[in-house]
């Protein structure tokens, strides 16, 4: 297949419709370049090139070099396929890395039937782009199926293939961002449990204490973007715990008072060490870390603050902490029974915790419980 070259008569053809496929696509540039979502990434780009292209159905397969398979979610009509990137005509365009035009695909050496005989559908034409990363590398390809009303012209191929560029670089992004993503959240459980009991694994304590807050915001009714930074954060809470010596954090029995006063350090402690100006999610997980002890009344530390003085997420996230350190064991002491701590909020509603929240909390029980029986340690 030679790479496609505008001809005159297809321009004639598309004249009228040229102006709005070019706003669509301003659209397109506009909507792309700041998700970060691969689900999303490919819904508007399959949206976009199935309105530009004027096809029935427009998917976008992602390369799978370890696998040698083309796999996709988004396809309209169709829900998660995978094929061998050995036949077919979405292969061709990754194998060749060139874009496809198929006018008849039930006579064309390169389609393959499968597709069509599991899913009932009737592939007639298809124009298959490659997707190209910065290196060169084949990461997927954009297939567009059965032009209304006609077949696939070079223009809608060179159309493909500049959407397609859209397509290459977002993808190329929300891949590298997943990634990153994936070994951000790794380092933040390491950095939440590093601190507790360091050598004991933890990680379920800040697990819980994510889930507890997350479940109050959600009740709160904080917007989605707020609740989940929350799930993500709270369980940095007691990161600054790393610089408080072992003779106290593991101390089995209780603190004197020399002995807390250094262990409250571990509230400041966590704000310097995660505080950076520059990045939300950190910023978020520093104010958590010197506010989840501040109490509603002002008798709380480092700082003494009173009612809304404290960040909503400092006063969550005080809640969903201690309610897991008390249904726990700890060093010094024994977990409570699940009744035993809702009194404790009951009783401490007003003066240690924010009374609304606590309400929130306690209307919201059965879930509280549901986190706590799943997460058992
Ligand atoms: P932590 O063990 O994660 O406890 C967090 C918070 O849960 C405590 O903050 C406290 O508000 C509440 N909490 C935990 N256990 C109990 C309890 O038995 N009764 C009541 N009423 N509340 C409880 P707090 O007190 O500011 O302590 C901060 C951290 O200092 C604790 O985190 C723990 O690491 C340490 N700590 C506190 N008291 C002792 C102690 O007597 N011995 C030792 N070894 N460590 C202690
Ligand atoms: C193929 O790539 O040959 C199959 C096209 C399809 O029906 O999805
Ligand atoms: C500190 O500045 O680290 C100590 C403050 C406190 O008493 O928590
Ligand atoms: C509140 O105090 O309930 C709202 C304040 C905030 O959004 O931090
Ligand atoms: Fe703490």
């Amino acid at each position: 297949m030679e790479k496609s070259e505008i001809k005159m008569e297809d321009y004639q053809y598309t004249v009228a419709g040229i102006h709005d496929q070019l706003a669509a696509l301003m659209r397109l540039g506009k909507e792309i370049s700041t998700e970060t979502n691969i689900d999303r990434v490919l819904h508007i780009l399959g949206d976009c090139a199935k309105e530009i292209l004027d096809a029935d159905r427009c998917s976008i397969f992602i390369y799978d070099k370890d696998k040698n398979e083309l796999w996709t979610k988004v396809a309209h009509g169709i829900k998660e396929i995978r094929i061998p990137a050995t036949k077919g005509v979405a292969a061709a365009a990754a194998t060749t890395q060139e874009t496809q035009i198929v006018i008849d695909a039930y006579h064309d050496f390169r389609f393959n039937q499968e597709i069509d005989d599991k899913s009932g559908y009737l592939t007639k034409t298809i124009l298959a782009a490659p997707l190209i990363n910065t290196k060169g590398e084949t990461i997927g390809v954009f297939q567009a199926i059965n032009k209304k009303g006609g077949v696939f012209s070079n223009v809608d191929a060179e159309l493909l293939m500049l959407i397609g560029n859209y397509a290459s670089v977002s993808l190329e992004n929300a891949l590298l961002y997943e990634k990153i993503k994936k070994s951000q959240m790794k380092l933040i459980n390491k950095i939440a449990t590093a601190a507790e009991f360091k050598d004991e694994d933890t990680s379920k304590h800040t697990k819980r204490v994510g889930l507890y807050s997350y479940l109050i915001a959600k009740r709160a009714n904080l917007v989605p973007q707020r609740c989940e930074m929350i799930k993500i954060t709270a369980p940095m809470h007691d990161a600054g715990k790393i610089g408080i010596p072992d003779r106290i954090l593991l101390k089995p029995a209780k603190l004197d008072k020399d002995e807390f006063d250094e262990m409250k350090k571990h509230t400041n402690i966590g704000y310097e060490l995660l505080y950076d100006e520059d990045d939300e999610m950190l910023k978020n997980a520093a104010i958590i870390a010197r506010e989840h002890h501040e109490k509603w009344d002002g008798s709380g530390y480092p700082r003494g603050l009173k009612g809304e003085e404290i960040t909503l997420e400092g006063r969550i996230t005080a809640i969903a902490d201690v309610f897991d350190a008390l249904t726990s064991v700890r060093p010094y002491k024994r977990a409570w029974s699940v009744e035993e701590a809702k009194e404790l909020f009951i009783k401490e509603s007003g003066t240690h915790f924010d009374p609304k929240l606590v309400e929130l909390f306690l209307k919201n029980f059965d879930e509280v419980e549901t986190i706590y029986e799943e997460l058992k340690d």
